[in-house]
């Protein structure tokens, strides 16, 4: 399985756990609960920012990834956001709206381009078995 060996990492406040990921706001990410939630399995391409606050336009709210999902280098997942299982966001989309379970969805601002086949949705949930 995928993630057989993935260990929690140590998360200090703006410096790269071992996985090369920042987490800025530490008091507010927990995995797997509260503001932003990873479920099993989710994977993340490098150089994205997952945002539960913005600052810029003064949004911010919870951010879900569902189980299996799978998130392009480059995107940018906005407060309040879910994404919903096995789906997969293409590269450099800017995900400002829930988007459902089982499609590909990308673009600026993302939207839901078509549903995953039964080939591709049983690939991305191998993490299950
Ligand atoms: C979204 C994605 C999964 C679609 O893959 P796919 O179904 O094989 O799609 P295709 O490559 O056949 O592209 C289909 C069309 O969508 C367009 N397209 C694909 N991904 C796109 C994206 N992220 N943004 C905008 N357009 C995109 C293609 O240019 C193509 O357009 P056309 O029909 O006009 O030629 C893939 O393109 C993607 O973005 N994967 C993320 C990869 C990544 O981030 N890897 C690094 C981390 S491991």
């Amino acid at each position: 399985m995928r993630f057989e060996n993935w260990l929690f990492p140590k998360i200090k406040e703006g410096q790269p756990t071992k996985y090369h990921w920042i987490v800025q706001h530490k008091d507010k990410f927990r995995l797997g609960k509260y503001t932003v939630t990873l479920e099993e399995n989710v994977q993340i391409g490098s150089h994205c920012s997952i945002y539960s606050c913005s600052t810029i336009d003064d949004k911010s709210g919870p951010v879900t990834l569902k189980k299996n999902c799978r998130i392009g280098t480059h995107s940018v997942i906005m407060p309040g956001v879910t994404v919903g299982e096995n789906t997969v966001i293409g590269a450099f989309s800017f995900v400002n709206t829930d988007i459902p379970a089982d499609v590909v969805a990308y673009g600026v601002p993302a939207r839901v381009i078509r549903k995953l086949s039964v080939e591709e949705k049983e690939k991305f949930s191998e993490g299950d078995n």
